[in-house]
């Protein structure tokens, strides 16, 4: 079997179906844009949900609930403390308030203290977990070469896994779309404040921002745009970012701003991933959008399914 595409679709799909027993090869272009290199690393069903995109949640609980045993298989740490979804004004704290139990502002800076003083209440989601996204890709790699997997496009069944890129690949993907993120990565600084321990969601008068804690500083994400295929990082995307996640968490203006990349999400009609047989010998893995990372073992798991029962 042969996987267009070595993001964590791809390399998910080739371990299980290689720890199937299945003999199987990786190909992939290797872009800097490729949404799983770029990601923040959220796995966060509910927090992460987009109104109209409810057909994700479902599929999304299912495979945060896999998460673990998943990690732990590939021998990547997990970041367990949790997801705080905050808001600055009013109508933000309105639009949270589905998510769960609405916090005070004092009761959420006593898990986060260095929250800003505009942050004026929010929800935690305990269950929430984050992945170093960049660390997962090397040990994915790693686990598919001890598994078997080698680099090459030879397979009889062709499973497309390349995220944006994917509509070129089949006539029947023609409508997967790219969606533009920017991103920047801040890397700490003595003296500075430690990152936060939570993954912190946040409504800033109505904009959303996330950033999502790594060992050496954190992510901040992401803008989003339909923009096709345009790789600059503009200059009000990342002001937009660094204005907002300053807003939540003062101390990062002490870090340094070690990257600011543009990723491609891979856009479906409805914004649903596109996991099944699309002809003979050829399986869709795409469509995954904002949720390839969280998406990744559920959607390894259904594409076994799809290969032990057989295109017909
Ligand atoms: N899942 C985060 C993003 O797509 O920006």
């Amino acid at each position: 079997m042969a996987v267009r595409g070595g993001g964590v679709i791809g390399l998910s799909v080739a371990l299980a179906a290689a720890r199937a027993g299945f003999s199987v090869s990786v190909f992939d272009l290797g872009s800097p844009h490729a949404g799983s290199r770029v990601a923040g690393g959220m796995l966060a069903p509910l927090t992460e949900a987009w109104p109209g995109e409810e057909a994700v949640v479902a599929q999304g609980v299912e495979a945060l609930a896999l998460w673990p045993s998943f990690a732990d298989s590939i021998g990547v740490p997990l970041f367990t403390a949790g997801t705080l979804a905050v808001g600055t004004q009013p109508g933000d704290l309105a639009d949270l308030r589905p998510a769960g139990e609405l916090l005070t502002s004092r009761e959420i800076r006593a898990l986060e203290p260095s929250l800003g003083p505009a942050v004026r209440g929010g929800v935690y989601a305990p269950g929430d977990l984050a992945v170093d996204n960049r660390v997962l890709l090397s040990a994915l790699w790693k686990a598919c070469l001890d598994a078997g997997v080698v680099s090459s496009v030879d397979g009889r069944v062709t499973v497309i896994a390349a995220g944006a890129w994917s509509g070129a690949l089949h006539p029947a993907l023609r409508s997967i779309r790219p969606v533009k993120g920017e991103i920047l990565r801040l890397t700490h600084r003595p003296g500075a404040l430690p990152p936060p321990r939570h993954t912190i969601r946040a409504l800033v008068s109505g904009r959303p921002v996330y950033l999502v804690p790594r060992d050496d500083g954190l992510v901040v994400g992401a803008t989003q745009y339909e923009a096709g295929f345009d790789t600059d990082v503009s200059v009000a995307g990342v002001r937009d970012l660094l204005r907002d996640a300053e807003t939540v968490l003062p101390g990062i203006a002490e870090y340094a701003l070690t990257e600011a990349a543009v990723g491609f999400r891979a856009g479906s009609p409805d914004n649903v991933p596109i996991v099944r047989w699309l002809e003979p010998d050829v399986i869709a893995a795409t469509g995954h959008h904002r949720n390839g990372l969280l998406l990744a073992p559920h959607t390894a798991r259904l594409v076994v399914e799809l290969l032990q029962g057989g295109s017909s």
